[in-house]
């Protein structure tokens, strides 16, 4: 990497001026103190990931009911502001924006990690956690204004960036997908009426921030479930949250890594190539993510113009300086994450990695 390497050139999107062109992801570390509190483990981890041009913090939940853990952040409240302003002062200390990804489970909530609240899902399928009510307009309303209220506390913590967690199958996911939306009424049926949740949430997000923070939407562009959403259904999401004004897209999948996307030439990842598909149908600022372990993979990524920024997670996670080492000229000093199959141990037992282990005795 040198001075002209893509990934270390500043960019700059609604508002928001990034030294360098590497995110951290949202990346839950599952742990969150009581109701959902920041605590002294967060300040300590994203310390210690400093060097991203913008680092994203953790899915936090807009609503106790819609979190994954009884240990994921929250965001309901107002008593969770100073500790989210707490991280947002340390990211801002390290140079980068900073950014927080709001979150509702939806189905993939269940009564054992929602601390007795019911979860709430957009129709009754197969996926309903036990008990689960397919939610009334009124949730959807309260729901969607849990989205502004969460928006309004994180642009109050001093977050740059905030953006609409609706990929991974969680519930603007659901919304989209055919297969857990089931719906009668203008939530539901068309394609039209599915994407109606997302849209109305990053409407009512971006007015509620007037301009005090850039709003975006993780989204799930596509997912490899028969009956499921493909890319032309999450391109015309992206083509419509583009026509909302929204300003950055990050594209990753809808609940399982899709099939059918890499072409048999390339070594990238299915989520890269959907980010380049959005990147080469819209003009809009976008964020791709997805097996890129290297700097090298990362600038190539950018060179190749399947993204304007790349966002590094695994190797964020196996080695906490991936992005100081890049921008201080030592790339070839990050611990590489090994890609660990059939899931990455960071995900429940982080002291498991073996890029940390090796880290550690270094
Ligand atoms: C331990 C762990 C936690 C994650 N937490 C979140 C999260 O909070 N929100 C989210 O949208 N994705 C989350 N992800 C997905 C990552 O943001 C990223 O999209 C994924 O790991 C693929 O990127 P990578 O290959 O660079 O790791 C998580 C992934 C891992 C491994």
């Amino acid at each position: 990497m040198n001075n002209e390497s893509l990934i270390l050139s500043p960019f700059s999107v609604a508002g928001l001026t990034l030294p360098n062109r590497i995110v951290m992801p949202p990346l839950v570390i599952w742990k969150a103190g009581e109701d959902g509190r920041v605590t002294p483990s967060h300040r300590d981890w994203y310390e210690q990931a400093i060097g991203p041009g913008l680092m994203i913090v953790e899915a936090t939940a807009v609503s106790p009911e819609g979190r994954l853990a009884a240990s994921q952040l929250g965001i309901w409240s107002d008593e969770h502001v100073d500790g989210l302003a707490e991280l947002a002062r340390v990211i801002h200390g390290s140079g980068a924006m900073a950014g927080i990804q709001i979150h509702h489970a939806g189905s993939k909530a269940t009564l054992k990690h929602t601390c007795g609240k019911t979860p709430l899902v957009p129709s009754l399928t197969g996926a309903s956690p036990g008990g689960a009510p397919e939610m009334t307009s009124d949730d959807i309303a309260r729901i969607l204004a849990a989205f502004v209220t969460g928006t309004e506390r994180a642009i109050g913590a001093g977050f740059d960036y905030i953006e609409l967690h609706g990929a991974h199958g969680y519930l603007m996911s659901q919304f989209l997908s055919p297969n857990t939306n089931r719906r009668q009424d203008r939530w539901g049926g068309s394609l039209d009426n599915r994407m109606r949740f997302t849209l109305e949430a990053y409407r009512m997000a971006r007015e509620a921030a007037r301009g005090r923070a850039a709003i975006g939407v993780r989204l799930g562009l596509a997912d490899s479930k028969p009956g499921g959403i493909g890319p032309e259904d999450g391109l015309a999401v992206a083509r419509e949250l583009a026509a909302l004004g929204c300003p950055i897209l990050h594209i990753s999948h809808a609940g399982r890594q899709p099939e059918g996307i890499v072409p048999d030439d390339s070594s990238f990842s299915a989520t890269i190539h959907l980010a380049g598909l959005v990147k080469s149908s819209i003009p809009m600022t976008v964020i791709g993510v997805g097996g890129i372990f290297t700097p090298a993979q990362a600038e190539d990524a950018l060179t190749a113009g399947h993204a304007d920024l790349v966002a590094v997670g695994r190797g964020i996670l196996a080695d906490p300086g991936w992005a100081e080492k890049v921008v201080a000229g030592r790339p070839d000093d990050i611990e590489l994450c090994v890609d660990c199959q059939p899931r990455c141990f960071h995900f429940r037992e982080p002291e498991k990695c073996p890029a940390r282990q090796r880290l550690a005795v270094r």
